[in-house]
This record gives structure tokens, sequence and C-alpha cells, in this order.
């Protein structure tokens, strides 16, 4: 590892707002347990950093969901998420969490040291403020009527609906969503680090300093300073989190996403006192290991502070992940998507590695990736039961029938034993070379071969057939085939530690350094212990089980999705009647000029020719709709968008893609059909 010294791996702080899922492991947190344990076993000086997250607006809401205090709500997430990783065996050696006082202490340090410093400029903006509450709102504490598609769900940031990111300013009447009040807008004072101040230095320090990176991680960077960088708000006003050390701030703190990167920097205080040695020594190398969400803040932003800073080091590489999704849909805490780990661990246990394993294999490290149950089921029996597990097995089995259980004496070596013998050191050249590069579904394939080259050794010799005439051969053999067992133990012990240390018990050995991996690793009179089974094969029951909670959980967020529309409260029937839904035609249509979602359309009503303006312009062009029928409420109230008047809405549903299609009836009828 070249000029470096040392290596800090970080790892992504998880949200205390919910458990860790199958999603989280497979970006983050599977690769940075390889690589450490890896770095760890060639003697190599590591540490690996986590804790949980546990700032931010989605926090407190949902305390004030559950009228808890966020504390309640950390504290709850915090104790389930450390349990988890450690049970799943993601070796940290800290997990800490960014309510600690130690934590506020340094974020609040690291941020006076930027103000001194000159670092910030101040700005003042308009906000809204809940009179009634006595607090500025978040963007997520606005809910109003979004200006693209009309959605009257739409947040502060962002409108579900049409996927448009908004200002709260945006909002057509807005009101709060902690009083159901509407909200005044307030003059408020922030602290922003003028990132624009920094682009060109991040120009040279990642698109010419870190062309090594990721395609994947260089593409957004570059794509970020290509469009120019703004000056970014690090503090809010907000009750949770770390207060802003300034006078006259008070109620206010620091950004959750300045103060969480920080947290990297606590838990390794946490840990050492020679915690500076890891972050200030220029010849430490540190990588970050997060998802794709996370890329501009961990390459743009936080290196930002840091250089600001002035007195800490920079990442060396950040090999973020694409995304996993679960049997082809999105992963979602909020609408319980997942396969939470704690859940995993309860329902399959001793299957650690299982899932490490099918994890890596698929892990999304190019492109989004998809886990299936039926492929875990798959991957589990095809591959670690019937190659690696089989191999093993078989080894060991043969080497008690015909042997005691002893290692016993190598002879003369044929021209394939020799053969043999050489592919060990260059498989393990392999895993090193891909591990080197976080190609970490290439090294675990590279440990299978290993697995796969033992099955074969042992199929094409037979020494079930040969110890009938050549027991000096079949003493070679089998030589031979726990000598890869043996490096076995130790190759995947990053990769899988669960049953490389089984693995180890029945071979009866201490681990083998990873320097000491190759041909002679077990000395020929060795006792072995008894053989087991290193993996045992999933029947189709428990797969199904697993299958049918998903299924409940697609049921019950069905009817939910009903529900959150019935939350407007029930109507009765003369209000249904009050709507008037009439099938109409498209006669004509245009892109509204300089917006990428609206186009305005013509519709014949049956009564009327009219303009409704729709924000469907992602997802058809105006040659695709026109002549299309479609349902129309023509009695809503006109409304100008873009300074067209739209007179009237076009029902769309949102497919499982999320792009919107056209409610229509079922055959074609009339203009002016009512709908009812
Ligand atoms: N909590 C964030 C997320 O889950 C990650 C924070 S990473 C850190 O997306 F750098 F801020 F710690
Ligand atoms: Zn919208």
């Amino acid at each position: 590892m070249s000029e470096f010294k040392r290596t800090l791996v970080t790892t992504a702080l998880p949200y205390a707002n919910g458990p860790v899922h199958i999603g989280h492991l497979a970006g983050v947190y599977v690769p940075a347990d390889i690589y450490v344990r890896y770095l760890r076993a060639r003697g190599e000086d590591v540490l690996m950093i986590g804790g949980s997250d546990e700032h931010g607006v989605p926090i407190t809401i949902k305390a004030q969901k559950e009228g808890v205090s966020p504390q309640v709500i950390v504290d709850r997430y915090h104790s389930i998420i450390k349990k988890s990783f450690e049970d799943f065996g993601i070796s940290f050696d800290v997990y800490s969490r960014t309510s600690s006082k130690l934590h506020h202490e340094l974020a609040s340090e690291f941020f006076r040291k930027l103000y001194d410093d000159g670092k910030f400029i101040e700005r003042s903006s308009m906000q809204f403020y809940d009179e009634k509450a006595g607090q500025f709102l978040a963007d997520r504490y606005i809910i109003g009527t979004c200006p693209h598609c009309g959605s009257d769900r739409a947040y502060g940031d962002q409108c579900e609906a049409c996927g448009t990111s908004l200002n709260a300013t945006d909002l057509i009447n807005p009101v709060s969503a902690i009083t159901g009040n509407k909200p005044e807008l307030r003059e408020t004072k922030h602290w922003y680090l003028p990132l624009d101040r920094y682009e060109s230095w991040l120009r040279e320090w990642i698109l010419d300093g870190h062309k090594e990176w990721k395609s994947n991680v260089y593409g957004q960077c570059k794509s970020w300073l290509d469009s120019g960088l703004q000056p970014r708000a690090v503090t809010r006003d907000l009750d949770w989190g770390v207060p802003v050390p300034i006078e006259g701030a008070e109620g206010k703190v620091l950004y959750v996403w300045f103060d969480a990167p920080i947290g990297y920097i606590s838990a390794t205080k946490e840990l050492t006192p020679d915690w500076e040695k890891y972050w200030k020594d220029k010849s430490t190398r540190m990588i970050h290991f997060i998802g794709k969400d996370n890329i501009v803040f961990h390459c743009i932003i936080f290196p930002s502070m840091l250089k600001a800073e002035g007195s800490y080091i920079l990442p060396d590489n950040v090999p973020a992940n694409e995304f996993l999704n679960l049997e082809g849909d999105k992963i979602s805490t909020s609408r319980n998507w997942a396969v939470w780990l704690h859940e995993y661990l309860e329902d399959f246990k001793d299957k650690q590695d299982v899932l490490r394993y099918v994890l890596t294999a698929n892990a999304p490290e190019t492109k989004d990736n998809d886990f299936t149950w039926k492929d875990f089921q798959a991957r589990n029996n095809n591959e670690l039961v019937a190659i690696y597990g089989n191999f093993v097995n078989r080894a060991i089995v043969l080497t008690h029938k015909y042997f005691d259980g002893i290692v016993p004496v190598r002879g003369e070596l044929t021209e394939y034993d020799v053969q043999v013998l050489e592919e060990i050191p260059a498989i393990i050249k392999k895993v090193e070379d891909n591990l080197e590069y976080f190609h970490f579904r290439e090294a675990l394939k590279e440990c299978m071969n290993l697995a796969r080259l033992g099955n074969k050794y042992l199929a094409d010799t037979e020494p079930w057939k040969l110890i009938k005439t050549d027991v000096e051969r079949v003493k070679t053999i089998l030589n031979i085939s726990l000598q890869i067992a043996a490096n076995l133990s130790s190759l995947t012990e990053p990769f899988m530690p669960f049953s490389a240390e089984k693995l180890r018990r029945f071979l009866n050995i201490a681990p083998i350094a990873w320097d000491e991996m190759g041909g002679n690793v077990l000395q020929a009179g060795h006792k072995i212990s008894e053989a087991g089974l290193l993996f045992d094969k999933i029947e189709d029951d428990e797969i199904n089980k697993q299958i049918d909670k998903l299924q409940a959980t697609k049921k019950a967020n069905e009817l939910n999705n009903i529900k959150v529309a019935d939350a407007k409260s029930d109507i009765n029937f003369e209000e249904f009647q009050k709507l008037d839904i009439r099938a109409g035609k498209i006669i004509a249509a245009e892109k509204v000029a300089k917006t990428k979602k609206l186009l305005k359309l013509t519709i014949d009503t049956g009564i009327d020719k009219r303009t409704v303006v729709s924000g469907i312009a992602e997802y058809y062009t105006p040659e695709d709709v026109v002549g299309k029928q479609v349902s129309i409420v023509v009695n809503l109230a006109p409304k100008e968008l873009k300074g067209i008047m739209s007179q009237g809405m076009i029902l769309m549903a949102e497919d499982s893609d999320g792009k919107l299609v056209f409610v229509v009836p079922e055959k074609a009828v009339k203009a002016g059909s009512e709908i009812r």
C-alpha cells in the first residue's frame, strides 16, 4: 500500500430513524468490512469507523408523530442498529453516535474555527414561521399545492407526486404540518459555506488528481462542478441538533450534513487518544464507504469543510456504490419495503455469511442491482453448499475415513498436482488485486474459484476409487486437498468470517496469516477435527415465508395508500357529486416554454374546448398525446400556471416505475360522457 502508513475507513453514518436494511449493507457496510478485514489480515494499521447519524428533520418528524422526544427515537434505533451490526460481524473499531457530548463539542469547535477564520458568509432570507408552534418550519414541515402538477400534498422541498424539487415559497396555499396553520414569512439569518470559492481547487483535486476514482463517483463530481457551485447554508432553524455556537444564534442548529461527517472524527477521538494521527498525518489514507446518494457530501462539501479548517487530511478514495433494489422495487424505509437486518438475523440463525455472500456476489458496484429471495436461495444451494461446502466436506470426510483424520504425507507430485498447487498463489493474487481496486464481487468470485479448483481436483483424481489400488497416491491427493481447504479458511475470512472460523475448527487450526497462505500450510501428521456442514441447504418453505412477508407488506401498502388519500377525511355523497368528471379528448398539445414538466393541452370536453396545463411532459411528448381519450375534472376552479389559465385537471395514476399514466374509460366513449 505504497506511500501510506495506515488506513482510516469511514462508513456512512446511518440515520437513527429506522433499522438497517440490506440496501445499506450491500452499498456500504459489507464492502467496507471486507476491505478492513483484508487489511487487518495483512497486518496493516487500519481503523473502521461507524456510528449513528442522530440529527436531522426526519428524526424530529418521527418523534413528533409518536409524541416523544427525538432522543427517545435515536436511542431506540441506535441500539437496534448497533446490535445488528455486531451480530452480523461488521467489525467496527468504534460505533459511535452524533448525539454524544464529545461529538457536540467537536462539531461545535469545528464550526467555531471556521467562523472565527472568516470562512462563512452570513445571509438573511425569508423563511416560513409557524406562529402557533413558535418556530421556523423546515421544508419538510410545510405542505401545500404543487405549482407543477397540482397535487395538494407537496412538501416544501419536493413534490412526491411529480418528483419536482421545490422551494417552500413555490407552494400554493402552504400550511404548517405541525399545527395546520398558515405560516408567515419571516426574516432569518444563516451561515453559508461559500462552495464557489472552493470550485477551482476541487476541480484540480478531483478532476485532475483523482482520475482513478470509480467512474460513477468521478462523473457525479464532474457534473456538479461543471454546473457551478453555490454557497450552502450550514445552519438551520431547528431545536434538535448541535446548537450554533455564536451569540444571537439561539434556536439554530448546525445543518445535519455539516455535523454528521464530523462524526467520523468524533468517533475516532472517542476510540483513541491517537486520533490525530489518523486525521492529520499525511501518511494516513482515508477511504469513505458510502452509497451514491452521499457522493456530493463526501466528495465536495465535506472536503471543502476540511480544506477550510486546514489541519485535516482529505479522502484518498470514495468507492461509492449504486443502489440495491428488492424484488424489482426500490427499497424504502417508509414503505417498509426492505429486508431488515435484525429480522434477517432472527429468521436465519447462524446464516450471516449467506447474506454476506449474496450481497457481495450481487453487489451494486457499477449499476443498480436486484435482490430476490429466489436468487438468495439459489446462491446458497448451488454455490455455497454445492461448491464450497461440498469440497471441504469431502476432503475432511475422506481424510477421516482413510487416515484417521491425520494429514497424510505428500509423495511424488504429478504434473497435475504441481499445476493445482501453483493455482493457489495465482488465485490469492487475483483476490488481492481485485480488493485493491474495490472490486469485491470479482474478488469473491476468485475465492469461489479456489473451492471450484478443489472440487475439480477431487472429481478428476477420484481418490475413492484409487484407495483400493494406490494408497500412496491418495495420501498426496488428500494432502493437497486439505491445503486448499486451509487456504480457503483464510482467503474467505474477509468475506465470510463465520464460516471461515467454522472451517478452521474442522481443520483444527489457528488463523493463517495472509502472507503465509500457499501450498504448504498444513503439516503432515496434523490431526484435524470432525467434519460438519459448512453450509446448509435452504428449503423452499423458508424462502416462501420471506416472499409471503413481502407480499403482505405490498398488500398493507396498497390499503394504506387508500388510507393516505382518505386521510383527507371522509366526504359525503353530495360532496362527491359536486365533482364533475367527464370523458374528454386531447385535440392539441404543446410544450410550455421554459418548463420541463408542463404540457399545454386543448381538450374537447363535449361541453366546450378548453385549455388544461398538465405536468406530464417528462413522460409524454405532444405527439404522444394528441387524439388520446382522458378523464377530466371540468369544474375545478381555473388556475394560472406559468401565465396560462388552466381550466380543469386530467386524472393520472402513477405506475410502478413512478411514471404517470392516463386514467381512461375501459373503452372509448363519447366526449362529454360523465364519469361517476
Ligand atoms: N445519514 C446519512 C444517510 O443515511 C449519511 C451520513 S454520512 C456522514 O444518507 F458523513 F454524514 F456521516
Ligand atoms: Zn407536483
